[in-house]
């Protein structure tokens, strides 16, 4: 079998991948495990995707890691998800470092428990010189979160004169998003056969190319993400346009 990486075109690949990790718990499942080795195999997926992402030249890696909604889940679950994070980012900092990686993290940060802040600012800070690919953490975060937060930070200025209502286009509010200096993704994946979006960057994901495989995450790797990259590739990406507009 020839090497899937060998039949993408070096040209065309995605700038920005966005993935809504999705599984863990089934994959355990099926498998007679608990969850938390679900979400425990899905570390192994994120470190060999961002290792394959950076191979082929995608510049930013955003990985769906926690949601708003997540707080849901059983205390235990929502304990050994937070350790697990602070676990893997001490824990692959070198690595990061060795291939070029840099952290970064949007959502509501803040309000994450202590110990899962600490070692995401350090992890951040330690590896914000490195350039081969950004991976960004979408921890606590939802789309209509972040697009509230927006809309009631542009209210302020407006309200204390910085701005007008008229000011604010596009831009602007992109600039009041958490993902600001990220260009939107071109390709956005979710695992584990749901084809729903689930509160993901919904402003961003505008005109993204939407890739929707039955694979659970931790059953998703190096093959699996050149599959979703062939298969955007083999798109026609209009933007409103007709083919024969896009042909000229
Ligand atoms: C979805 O599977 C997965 C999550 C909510 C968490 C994803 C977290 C990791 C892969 C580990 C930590 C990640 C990093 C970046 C350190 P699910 O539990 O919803 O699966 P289910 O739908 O089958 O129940």
């Amino acid at each position: 079998m020839s090497d899937l990486k060998s039949l993408i075109i070096p040209d065309k690949v995605p700038r920005h991948i966005a993935i809504i990790m999705d599984g863990n718990g089934r994959w355990a499942k099926q498998k007679g495990m608990p969850r938390v080795l679900g979400h425990r195999s899905g570390v192994k997926s994120v470190r060999e995707v961002t290792e394959a992402a950076a191979e082929i030249g995608v510049g930013f890696l955003t990985l769906y890691a926690f949601s708003t909604e997540n707080w849901n889940r059983p205390p235990a679950e929502v304990t050994a998800l937070m350790s697990l994070l602070v676990e893997t980012i001490k824990g692959e900092i070198r690595d990061l470092n060795k291939n070029g990686v840099r952290l970064a993290a949007i959502g509501d940060i803040e309000a994450l428990p202590k110990s899962s802040y600490k070692a995401l600012v350090e992890g951040i800070e330690q590896t914000k010189n490195n350039q081969r690919i950004t991976l960004v953490l979408a921890l606590n975060y939802s789309a209509k979160w972040e697009i509230l937060r927006a809309a009631r930070q542009l209210a302020e200025q407006a309200k204390t004169g910085q701005i007008e209502p008229s000011d604010i286009d596009e831009n602007m509010f992109e600039n009041a998003l958490s993902t600001r200096g990220i260009p939107d993704p071109e390709l956005l994946i979710r695992t584990s056969g749901e084809t729903r979006i689930s509160n993901f960057l919904l402003w961003q994901i505008a005109y993204a190319e939407l890739y929707f495989t039955p694979v659970f995450w931790p059953d998703f790797g190096r093959k699996e993400l050149f599959e979703a990259i062939l298969s955007y590739q083999r798109r026609e990406r209009r933007f409103g346009m007709t083919s024969e507009q896009l042909a000229r």
